[in-house]
């Protein structure tokens, strides 16, 4: 390292401050336990954490405690100092009643781990779906040098000669087995198939997502994001992210220099083309939020609506993560886009110090079955449509994954192309919604639009994913498969329904939903962008104030602390999720 570019290193504060010795000497000791000599440690050389999210508990990102040790290999060879530390445990598929509930818990740990330790860089390990946003939210709010790594998606799953995705295989061979097709033993085979090796889902999940806009965002190295977690290049990219995070404390380039206006207005467009999850625009808002960035899902709308469908992964389409590296991952995406003038600002800067034109040119599309030229899409408009109306202020909306039964049902009349009205059946979660969508007395027919409260930041705290609803058994007897579905809840990034989903505010917060009772019309309009409550501003008010004088919108007991903690400060899912004190 050359000392003149080295800007004075945070760490110094902690293990050489001649003018405090007695803190210095304490600071110093017992980090010389673990083979460090007192040299090294006040020899000016840059302490680079690895953020540790892998572990027993959480085993998509359970493989970073393999890669670090490559990682390790790359802070030393470059000239740096490691320090390995646990980030608190996110695992998609274990945590109870959801994982979301502890994207802002693992967030605040690092926050506090990155601030108070003596570390002058970091490398974020990412992968399952919400340990990407919790350590980008994180490194946002310290605004320390910061590089992300992806573990990689799992190798594809394969059954019977057929690729078996992760996630949206759950959702097919639930069908399979309530038809007889197979059995409980036969159902547990097919979704273990889908899980053949070490890595996050092989699907367009969202941690697909959220890896590959860390990577459009600038925060990974290019190519990172989409090379399976066994692959001899993981190791490699792993090595060369840890020599690449030494000299990005040489140069002082922090998070807010990477992740602007401009990134994020760059991976929104990137979240179309891949057909990203939609809990991306409230992982990318929280993580604006945290840098001062303004963002919103209005940005999304405009952005990103119009953008076409190119990447030909499950549950939208057909291939998986091996394919989509083969293909040529997030670069070749990004330099598809920039061919035809759609990447809003190729020169924005990355981690490498390149701006994401730069990185991204020569990239070519190498599978042009799995990721598609930007002309011949999969799908037009892959975006998010941002609703508004008197049943809230933002709920957005994939209409690219509306089927041809439900456009032919709602959205066919050539009056009125673009809106339906229905009438409104309510469920106070999901519990209720199982119990209740086969009782007769709701006279459930196809003129009926489904909803669901009580699932948001506040009412279920992290939310759940529930708000794609099964119609009833007699209309999906009568082939009716989907109904409209709405709730203040969010879905699966791995389900591909057209819900509308994310409202904000929620039931909980009073929004218009905590409002809506049984049987009112309901209007939607995709053209106009809106959705009400067909009934009197008169009539809304009079229901605002009778359910004001019994208390507000009743929800259940919280069952942890931080449950309780968090829905005392969380903001709604269209401002991110964050906690409301954490937001600059
Ligand atoms: Fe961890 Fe999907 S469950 S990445
Ligand atoms: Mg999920």
């Amino acid at each position: 390292m050359s000392d003149k570019k080295t800007p004075k290193l945070r760490s110094t504060a902690w293990f050489n401050n001649p003018d405090n010795p007695g803190m210095t000497a304490l600071y110093i000791e017992r980090y010389l336990n673990f083979g460090l000599t007192r040299e090294e440690l006040q020899s000016g050389r840059p302490i680079i954490g690895i953020a540790q999210t892998g572990s027993d508990l959480s085993p998509c990102n359970r493989h970073h405690i393999e890669l670090a040790k490559r990682v390790r290999e790359g802070i030393r060879e470059a000239g740096g100092i490691c320090f390995e530390f646990p980030v608190h445990p996110i695992q998609e598929t274990g945590k109870r009643p959801g994982a979301a509930l502890d994207r802002n818990l693992a967030y605040l740990g690092l926050v506090e781990l990155l601030y108070g330790y003596p570390i002058d860089g970091v490398v974020l390990t990412i992968g399952c779906d919400k340990t990407t946003p919790a350590c980008l939210m994180a490194a946002a709010t310290v605004n320390i040098p910061a590089i992300a790594l992806s573990v990689g998606p799992m190798l594809n799953g394969w059954h019977k000669g057929e690729r078996t995705g992760s996630g949206t295989i759950v959702w097919k061979g639930r069908e399979m087995l309530a038809s007889g097709e197979i059995d409980y033993d036969g159902y547990m085979d097919l979704v273990a198939s889908s899980a053949p090796s070490v890595g996050y889902c092989n699907t367009m999940g969202t941690a697909t997502t959220m890896n590959s806009l860390a990577e459009a965002l600038g925060m990974q190295l290019p190519g990172s994001a989409a090379i399976p977690a066994p692959y001899r290049e993981r190791g490699q990219i792993s090595y060369e992210t840890g020599r690449h995070i030494v000299s990005m404390v040489e140069q002082d380039i922090k998070p807010s220099d990477v992740m602007t206006r401009q990134a994020f207005e760059n991976a929104i467009v990137v979240n179309s083309a891949i057909g990203g999850s939609t809990n991306a625009p409230i992982h990318l808002n929280a993580i604006a939020s945290h840098l001062g960035v303004p963002l919103d899902n209005d940005d999304w709308q405009k952005l990103g609506l119009d953008i076409p469908l190119m990447v030909n992964l499950q549950p939208a389409g057909e291939y998986l993560g091996e394919d989509y590296h083969h293909a040529g991952g997030v670069p070749a995406v990004i330099s598809e886009l920039m061919k035809h003038g759609k990447l809003p600002h190729p020169n924005a800067m990355t981690v490498n110090g390149k701006s994401i034109g730069e990185n991204c040119a020569s990239a070519e599309i190498e599978l042009p079955e799995v990721i598609l030229p930007y002309d011949k899409p999969l799908k037009e408009k892959a975006g998010f449509l941002n609703l508004k109306g008197n049943l809230f202020d933002s709920a957005i909306m994939k209409t690219s994954v509306i089927s041809e039964e439900f456009r032919k049902r709602y959205l066919d009349n050539p009056d009125d192309p673009q809106a339906f009205e229905g009438r409104a059946i309510v469920f106070e979660g999901p519990e209720d919604y199982h119990d209740n969508i086969d009782n007769p007395a709701l006279d459930i027919d196809e003129h009926c639009m489904l909803f669901i409260r009580g699932t948001g930041p506040i009412g279920y705290p992290g939310g759940a994913e529930v708000v794609n609803m099964q119609p009833p058994a007699a209309l999906l007897k009568r082939g009716i498969h989907s109904l409209p579905c709405i709730g203040d809840g969010r879905q699966s990034g791995t389900s591909g329904s057209p819900s509308i989903l994310n409202a904000s505010p929620e039931a909980a917060a009073m929004g218009g939903l905590a409002l809506i009772q049984t049987g009112d019309q309901v209007r939607i309009d995709l053209g106009k962008g809106t959705a009400d409550i067909l009934i009197s501003d008169e009539e809304l008010a009079k229901r605002r104030a009778d359910l004001e004088t019994k208390g507000g919108f009743a929800y259940a007991e919280h069952q942890t602390p931080w449950q309780e903690i968090q829905r005392s400060m969380v903001d709604q899912f269209d401002k991110g999720m964050v906690l409301k004190p954490a937001v600059k």
